[in-house]
Parts: structure tokens; C-alpha cells; sequence
């Protein structure tokens, strides 16, 4: 359902409270990987260009209720500042008396970060006495955190209630155009790569997938050894999930029904687990024995995998080929990434979702050569998976 935005309401002079998905990794007090915060800059000079007083609130990581310093959203602050060439204000708290007095002290045209939600209970439990709270701070409300959309709280879901204008921002916009193209209208043929440790997680998406008729289906990262398992491969001490067995065993039968190709990766990086730091070898599959570790693709998959992406016209990659945060086990990420970016030069339209994925695209300096970095992890898998995000389901519609 089409929903209003950010350009269909007034905002001059205003007090805009944009929900933002500034949940971000932190390394050393330093904002790690700004992707996120980038992705929110249009819509933040939008708003402020609009005359608005910007007033930003975001979670950051799983605080337990509580503030808790290690979750503060100060070094997001100063991330902020630095790429809006401006000094962005700050409040220690996202309601009340101090949250009251910085968004008085606003100009118009000015941004104004408050403190991490999750420092209160009433956020995850979508209180709506919260959510009135928070909503007293606000003429207009947007969500621009599509990151966050698949979450019921009181800051994406529950405020709506008590605001009269709640539109979505240009981010927002753009992640539901982009990946409601792939769900409902994708040019053929329809590559989707996905990765990761779990079947588990990737169960609904994968399904949906195959009720698409994506045309091709690869799998790496360690969920591939739940499939390997499944039909009766020798997996080693791989990670696998047991109890998704006959789920792994169902999908690759109806993938096959559907009259998809399901490619799932012929050899891999492995370590012996007595001697994790001398012993990695590339072997085909069907040579891993017990006392084996798989932990990335090896080259002859990566090749495969890069073929099944060549003259594909969409592409979805979502999730990491092997134990991407481990080095050199990131290699097959980093090549996948390569092909990726191959086949878009070649005209595929491509989305990355994700946080190892991104990195991935990041790190090897093929943001622009991708069409679509999405901002969202969960929430990315979730729409695709055909689920209605809260987020997006309580927004004025258009
Ligand atoms: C994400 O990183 O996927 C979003 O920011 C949501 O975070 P959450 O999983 O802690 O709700």
C-alpha cells in the first residue's frame, strides 16, 4: 500500500521527530561503518532545507532497559556532525524535562540527536504511554528507519497514535520501491544469493524465493552444511542445525519442483579443528571427513556461483559465504562481491542487504557499483519474505 512521505506534508518552522535506524557497529568510541547514517542524510537536509526542527531518535544494540554508556549514541553524534558539516545538538535522554529543553532551544533548519531509545522499557513493549511521551516532542512524525521496520515499538509503531501527520522518509521511500520491484516485478533471469550461518533465519525468505520462481537459488556460507547434511554428506564439525534437516531437505524438492536451479557449493575452505591455524585447504565437499571445519567457499565455487550470475537482470545477495569476520575466510564474500558488481556493470539491477554483505561491498570499495545498498538486515529479509513491516503498516497512507 502506498504511504505518504516526507514531501507530502508541511515541515516549515515544524518539530519533525524522525525515526532513524542509527544502529550502527561501534569500535573504540568511533562509529565503524557509517552506511546507515548516510542512507538518512537526505532526508535530514530535506527536512532541515524545509525549515523544519529535526529531532532525531534511534536505538543503537540491545541495552538491558536501561542507560548504559556502551550503547550511547554520542560517537553517532559526532559522526553525524562531521557529515552534516554541522553541529549537531544532543540530549542524555529521549523524553522528558531534558529531551523538552533541547528541542526549545532548536532553530528552525536545525538537527537535534536524542539519546538511544532502548534506555527505556517502554520502547520494545510499545507502551503507549511512552509512545505519548514521545510523541509530545512532535508536530510531524516520519520514519525514515526502514532498518527498524520490521519491529513493533513505541518509536516505529505505537507513536503513530498519538501524532496527527506520520509519513515515511526518503529512505524508507526508496528501500519499498527498490524491494517491491524485486518481490513483485523482477526482470528475468532472477539470481538470489544468500549466506549466513542459519537456514533458520533465511527459512521464510528462501520460501518465498522459490513461490517467486527466482531462477536461480545459490547457497553458501555455513547454512549450505544443514542442506550437505540433510542429503548425507560427510560435514565434519561444520556448523550445522539439526533440527532443519527435513525443512533443508523440503526447500531443495521444491525448489526443484518449481523448476529452479538450487546451487549449493561443490568445494570449500576447511581447517582441521586439532590444528585450526596451520591446516587450511580448499577440497571438494565430498572429501570432508570428521574432523573437519568448513569455513568459507573455495575458488572452483566461487566460480560457479560468479557463471550463475552472469547476464542475470536482478540480483539479490543477502548474507556472508563463509566466516566473514574471520580473516581469510572472508575471500569468497569479497568475490562474491566481485561478481556481483560484474554483473551489475552488465546491467543487472542488484541489491545487497545485510550487515556482512554490505561490509563486504563496502570494504572492497563496490558501493557504486551495486544498484541498491539496502540499510536493512531483518527487516530487509522480512519484506522480501512478503511480511508487512509495522513500521511501514502504521504510516498515514497516501
Ligand atoms: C537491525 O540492525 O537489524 C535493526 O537496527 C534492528 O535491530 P534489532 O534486531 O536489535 O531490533
Amino acid at each position: 500500500m502506498k504511504k505518504k512521505t516526507i514531501k507530502d506534508v508541511d515541515l516549515a518552522g515544524k518539530r519533525v521527530l524522525m525515526r532513524v535506524d542509527f544502529n550502527v557497529p561501534i569500535k573504540d568510541g568511533e562509529v565503524s561503518d557509517d552506511t546507515r547514517i548516510r542512507g538518512a542524510l537526505p532526508t535530514i537536509e530535506y527536512a532541515a532545507g524545509e525549515g523544519a526542527k529535526v529531532i532525531l531518535v534511534s536505538h543503537l544494540g540491545r541495552p538491558a532497559d536501561k542507560p548504559d554508556q556502551a550503547f550511547s549514541l554520542r560517537p553517532v553524534r559526532k559522526r553525524l556532525s562531521q557529515l552534516l558539516a554541522e553541529e549537531v545538538a544532543f540530549a542524555d535522554d529521549c523524553i522528558g524535562e531534558e529531551a523538552n529543553a533541547a528541542v526549545s532551544k532548536l532553530s528552525d533548519g536545525k538537527v537535534l540527536l536524542l539519546e538511544n531509545v532502548r534506555f527505556h522499557p517502554g520502547e520494545k513493549k510499545n507502551d503507549p504511554e511512552f509512545a505519548r511521551q514521545l510523541a509530545l516532542l512532535a508536530d510531524v512524525y516520519v520514519n525514515d528507519a526502514f532498518g527498524t521496520a520490521h519491529r513493533a515499538h513505541a518509536s516505529t509503531a505505537g507513536i503513530t497514535q498519538f501524532v496527527g501527520e506520520c509519513v515515511a522518509g526518503l529512505l524508507m521511500e526508496r528501500e519499498l520501491e527498490v524491494l517491491g520491484k524485486v518481490l513483485t516485478n523482477p526482470e528475468r533471469p532472477f539470481v538470489a544469493i544468500l549466506g549466513g550461518a542459519k537456514v533458520s533465519d533465511k527459512l521464510p525468505v528462501i520460501k518465498s524465493l522459490i513461490e517467486k520462481k527466482v531462477d536461480k537459488l545459490l547457497i553458501g556460507g555455513a547454512m549450505a552444511y544443514t542442506f550437505f547434511k540433510a542429503l548425507g554428506y560427510t560435514v565434519g564439525k561444520s556448523l550445522v542445525e539439526d533440527d532443519m534437516l527435513s525443512k533443508a531437505l523440503e526447500l531443495k524438492s521444491e525448489a526443484e519442483k518449481a523448476g529452479i536451479q538450487l546451487l549449493l557449493p561443490t568445494d570449500h575452505q576447511v581447517v582441521d579443528s586439532f590444528d585450526p591455524l596451520n591446516s587450511r585447504k580448499t577440497i571438494p565437499i565430498d572429501f570432508t571427513n570428521s574432523g573437519l571445519v568448513g569455513l568459507d567457499i573455495g575458488d572452483e565455487t566461487v566460480q560457479i556461483f560468479s557463471e550463475a550470475l552472469k547476464g542475470a537482470k536482478t540480483i539479490v545477495w543477502n548474507g556472508p559465504m563463509g566466516m566473514f569476520e574471520e580473516k581469510p575466510f572472508d575471500e569468497g564474500t569479497f568475490a562474491i562481491a566481485e561478481a556481483v558488481a560484474e554483473a551489475t556493470d552488465n546491467g543487472a539491477f542488484s541489491v545487497v542487504g545485510g550487515g556482512d554483505s554490505v561490509a563486504a561491498i563496502n570494504e572492497a570499495g563496490l558501493a557504486d557499483r551495486v544498484s541498491h545498498i539496502s540499510t536493512g538486515g531483518g527487516a530487509t529479509l522480512e519484506f522480501l519474505s512478503g511480511i508487512e513491516l509495522p513500521g511501514v503498516a502504521a504510516l498515514d497512507d497516501a
